[in-house]
């Protein structure tokens, strides 16, 4: 199963029904919160122009456009044909930017240079296949004195809902798909490496925070398990038998039992933020 390319190919390759999954489940109760954090730590003025990386339905785009207003000018690109979908078919967001989406992988951004004075990525930087190249991107679409915001979840361990899921994962299929499983979105969490990779991509002033946030699945465990239909792992579970969903059901509810209480998955997640900048001229 998935490694960070396969996850990455995943995306790529995902119909928008799988990704439904994500907008409806993921994006409200994880996503959308810490898009809020994320833009939190830079400072966006009215009339900016902000270039969303791996935006995928528009989660940061959204925010990010309702921030620099009218004036302002917001573009997401994903390589994933559904997550586009999906996020052109939001209404456009009420005083805020227009927004414009573009189908491209992170590591050839079809964007002008140094068109842009605030580069975000949130949760996408983990899958890339060539991330010094996609950070070179980034900075080439930077105008000089621009920001630059990434956020990577920290360790699975850190994660605990998600931490429940690999585990469940591991007792039903093994522990080499339950280690593929957290090596896509939660492979990349050393701030050591992620400050150097950044910093060596001519970026100063590289700030690095972790951060936790609650999260709630009101739906329990069942509506936790529903997450792995936009996970790399959704096929395999596609195809077992009647016998073997209920087992893996059964595994989910076990594993997350110390965080479901009445029903409901109550935890949080824990997420490193970068912060840095291309020097002014
Ligand atoms: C966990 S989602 C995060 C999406 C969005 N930033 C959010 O906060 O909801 C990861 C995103 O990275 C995108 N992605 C993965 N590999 C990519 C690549 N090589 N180039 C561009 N986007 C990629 C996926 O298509 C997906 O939309």
């Amino acid at each position: 199963m998935a490694s960070k390319q396969e996850w990455s190919a995943s995306f790529a390759s995902a119909s928008t029904s799988a990704m439904g999954f994500y907008d409806e489940i993921m994006v409200p109760r994880l996503f959308e919160p810490w898009a809020e954090l994320l833009l939190d730590q830079l400072k966006l003025e009215s009339g900016h122009a902000v270039l969303d990386v791996a935006c995928g339905p528009g989660t940061v785009t959204r925010q990010a456009a309702l921030r620099v207003g009218p004036s302002g000018s917001v573009t997401g690109c994903d390589l994933s044909p559904a997550m586009l979908d999906l996020a052109r078919s939001k209404i456009s967001v009420g005083r805020g930017a227009p927004i414009e989406y573009l189908e491209c992988p992170a590591g050839s951004l079809r964007v002008p240079d140094e068109a842009f004075d605030v580069v975000t990525c949130q949760q996408g930087l983990q899958f890339f296949p060539d991330r010094p190249a996609a950070l070179d991107e980034m900075r080439r679409a930077l105008r000089h004195g621009g920001q630059l915001g990434v956020a990577v979840w920290c360790a699975i361990a850190d994660c605990p809902p998600f931490a429940a899921l690999a585990n469940a994962l591991g007792r039903v299929f093994g522990a080499e798909t339950a280690k593929a499983y957290e090596g896509g979105p939660w492979g990349f969490h050393d701030s050591v490496s992620l400050t150097r990779l950044v910093s060596d991509s001519g970026f100063t002033n590289v700030k690095v925070r972790s951060f936790e946030l609650p999260i709630t699945f009101e739906g329990g465990p069942a509506q936790l398990l529903l997450t792995l239909r936009a996970s790399p792992v959704a096929m395999t579970i596609a195809e077992l038998s009647e016998e073997d969903q209920l087992a893996l059901a059964t595994a989910v509810e076990e594993a997350a039992r110390p965080i479901t209480h009445d029903g409901i998955v109550r935890s949080h997640s824990t997420s490193l933020i970068l912060t840095a900048q291309v020097d002014d001229e």
